[in-house]
Parts: C-alpha cells; structure tokens; sequence
C-alpha cells in the first residue's frame, strides 16, 4: 500500500484496528459459560486462597485466548487485592528459564535484566510470593510450545510446598489434542485439575461474530448480510474457526478498497475465502519439522513430473507410490547433507502430513506391486513446491 493510499480516507474501513488478529473484542458471544468456568477456576485467588490450576483446550480460533484475556482483565480490575496475573505467549518464551525470567521482568523489573541463573531467579520468585502472601495466576498460552514442561510444571507447583504463605496457580492453553500423551503423569494430574473444552464455532455463531466486527470497523452498509452468511459458512466447514472467518472478512474489505468499491459483494467474498485458504496452507507448512518438509517436498516434485503409477495407468492417475517417494526423500535430504530418517519414521511422517489434511493415502490392493501404500498430494503442486523451496532453500542458505 502506498503512502497516497493511506492519506485517501477509506471509504469501507471505519476502524481498521478491530480486524487486527491482537484486538481484543469488548463482548465476547456465546461464551458466558466458558468465561464463568474460567472465573470459578480463578475465584478462590480473589478471596485470597489459592486457586485450582485450569486447562483449557479446544481447537484454533474458538476463543481461547480471548476468553482468558477477558478474566485476566477484570481480574486486574478488581482493586485491593493482592493477587499478580501474568499472560505467557508460550510460542515465544518457550523454556522454564524463559518464563520464570519472563514473570521476574514483568513483575519485578528491577531486579531482572541482570542474567541470572534459574535457581537466582526461582528464590527470587518464591520471596516475590511470601513478602505479602501474594496469590499468583500465570496463564500459559500455546503451552505445548514449552520445550521443558514437565520441569515447569514441577517447578511451579513445588512453590506451593517450598512457602509459607500465598500460591500459585497455573492455566494452561492449547489446541493440540495429542498435548496430553507427551506429559508425565504427574505433570498432567496438576495441570488438570478442571478442563475446559472450547467447541468450534458453528456457521451462525461465526455469522454474529463478524457481524459485530462488521459494525464496528466499517462503514455502515458496506456489507449485506448474505456475504456475511457466505463467510461464516465457508469458516465453519474449515472447521469453526472464528480467527479463519474474520480474516476472510478484513481481506474481503481490504480487496474493494483496492477495487475503489463503495461495498462488499459477494465476489470480494469469494475470493477472500480462495487468499485466506491459501495462507491458512502456507502457515500450515511453514511451521512443520524440517524432514515432514523434505518429505512432503519430494511428494510435490513427485507429483509435478507424475510417478510411477502414472505411467502405470497411461496417466489417468496421479498417487505415489510410497516406496518411490521414500527414495526420492533419502536422496534430496543427502544433497543438502541431512541424514535421511528411517522407513519407520517415514512412515510416522506420513500419517502426520495425512492428519493435517497435506496428502491423502490408501493402501493398493494385491495385484499393482503387492500390497503397497499410494500417497496423493491435497493441494497444487506447483504451490506446494514453491512454498517449500523457499522454506527448505531459503533456511539452509
Ligand atoms: N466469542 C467471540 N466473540 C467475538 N470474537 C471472537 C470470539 N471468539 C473468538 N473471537 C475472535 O476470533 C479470533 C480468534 O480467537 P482466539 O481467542 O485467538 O482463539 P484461540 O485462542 O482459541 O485460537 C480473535 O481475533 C478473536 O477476537
Ligand atoms: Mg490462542
């Protein structure tokens, strides 16, 4: 966008701040419910005993963070009272030491910021508590992302034991569902003690939900309801994800803005649904391990010049066979000096890049090579590999 283009006042966007992905809504719909459980987990802390740790799971964009957000901030509104709350994007402070850093700066920023070890930092921490019996809720967001979890966990609950007076009380975020195999049993009793799934959203709820951003950031009559409808539908197939319909939304306003458009239609819509598909892919990708990447890059080179099965089938087809494309990924991770994985672990890759919806397999019949799987890319090609040339290329570069 150009400097012109910002000057020119727009005509679709009132409030442009309102379909940032940090913006946090005033009024939260459809979840009364999910906001109460999160004050009950957090209101023996508010009359001064500790509270009862929380998990609190449920897929992408059902409002998670939000919700929790939201609790935090009335919390913090509540005067003379001697609790300490800190929020923790986990993505980025990712380690014990990080987070216990990471608490110490935020609420102790005089004594932080001199490279002190961890066991400086978690006596610090522990007389931070006792000094007036403070009671301490730290919400840890993505806290699949936490490279040491069991040690933190065990961490943060032996303050419980190592003071005298106060505590500390742990919710934990996520939307893995597979988080709770790799936890230790220990680590998982204390992080359990209440749960909270958060559902998908339905069509209609999505349609509310942007409906009310839509009143607010724009103009009024820029869109109909049909297109909201359109957006909302199309977000609830992709699985209910409210972040996935608002930013259908905001690419939708920001394409007729650049059309010079006095509203939305249903064609900014459309399209919208196409760009906000194709970064949901690419954020997809992005974030996979390096050798999922070299496996699903040699799917997609694979699949551009055809496989085997191809020329079996006079070209009609376009599977892989596994075998072939195992091979293809033992010599591409040799050229850039990687040691390639083994076939047990290949075959763990591909049943990850299945559940993330990248390929689809089945296993042959007798009859074409014995019994043998056949591997089908989800997407084009041709993105696919450029997206990973990048990723692959431009990493190892
Ligand atoms: N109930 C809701 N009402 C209004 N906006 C919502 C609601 N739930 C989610 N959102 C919006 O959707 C986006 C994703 O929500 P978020 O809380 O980040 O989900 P999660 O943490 O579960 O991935 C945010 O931009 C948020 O403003
Ligand atoms: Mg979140």
């Amino acid at each position: 966008m150009s400097l012109n283009d910002l000057l020119v006042k727009s005509k679709i966007f009132k409030d442009r701040e309102v379909f940032s992905p940090y913006y946090l809504p005033q009024k939260l719909l459809f979840r009364e419910n999910e906001i109460s459980k999160i004050e009950k987990a957090l209101a023996p802390s508010l009359k001064g005993e500790r509270g009862r740790n929380l998990f609190v799971y449920g897929k992408t964009g059902s409002g998670k963070t939000s919700c929790v957000k939201y609790v935090i901030n009335e919390a913090k509104n509540i005067p003379n009272i001697k609790i300490a709350i800190s929020y923790i994007n986990c993505r980025i402070y990712n380690s014990r030491y990080r987070i216990l850093n990471k608490i110490i700066t935020d609420n102790l920023p005089t004594y932080a910021k001199r490279g002190y070890g961890a066991a400086d930092l978690y006596e610090k921490f522990i007389r931070w508590i006792e000094e007036d019996a403070k009671l301490f809720i730290v919400a840890l967001d993505e806290i699949d992302m936490i490279k040491d979890l069991d040690d933190l966990i065990y961490t943060l609950t032996r303050v419980n034991s190592d003071i005298k007076k106060g505590g500390v009380s742990l919710i934990g975020i996520s939307n893995k569902i597979s988080f709770k195999d790799i936890l230790d049993p220990r680590s998982l009793s204390s992080l359990y003690e209440t749960e909270l799934v958060f559902a998908p959203y339905y069509s209609d709820e999505l349609y509310a939900i942007i409906k009310d951003r839509a009143n607010i950031g724009f103009f009024e009559n820029i869109i109909d309801d049909e297109t909201l409808r359109f957006i909302a539908a199309s977000a609830a197939k992709e699985g209910g994800d409210a972040r996935f319909s608002l930013k259908i939304l905001t690419k939708a306003g920001e394409l007729s803005e650049e059309l010079n458009l006095d509203s939305i239609t249903i064609e900014q819509a459309k399209h919208s649904v196409k760009l906000a598909e194709e970064d949901i892919v690419y954020e997809l990708i992005s974030t996979l391990p390096e050798h999922l990447k070299l496996v699903l890059y040699s799917i997609s080179l694979l699949s551009l010049t055809g496989g085997t099965y191809k020329k079996l089938t006079n070209g009609i087809d376009t599977y892989l066979f596994s075998g072939e494309v195992y091979s293809r990924y033992r010599s591409l991770a040799e050229s850039i000096h990687k040691e390639p994985k083994t076939e047990r672990w290949y075959r763990q890759y591909l049943s990850e890049l299945e559940m993330q919806g990248l390929i689809t397999s089945y296993e042959s019949g007798k009859g074409i090579r014995g019994h043998t799987k056949l591997i089908k890319i989800s997407y084009p090609s041709k993105k696919i590999s450029s997206i990973l040339e990048k990723e692959i290329f431009g990493v190892l570069k």
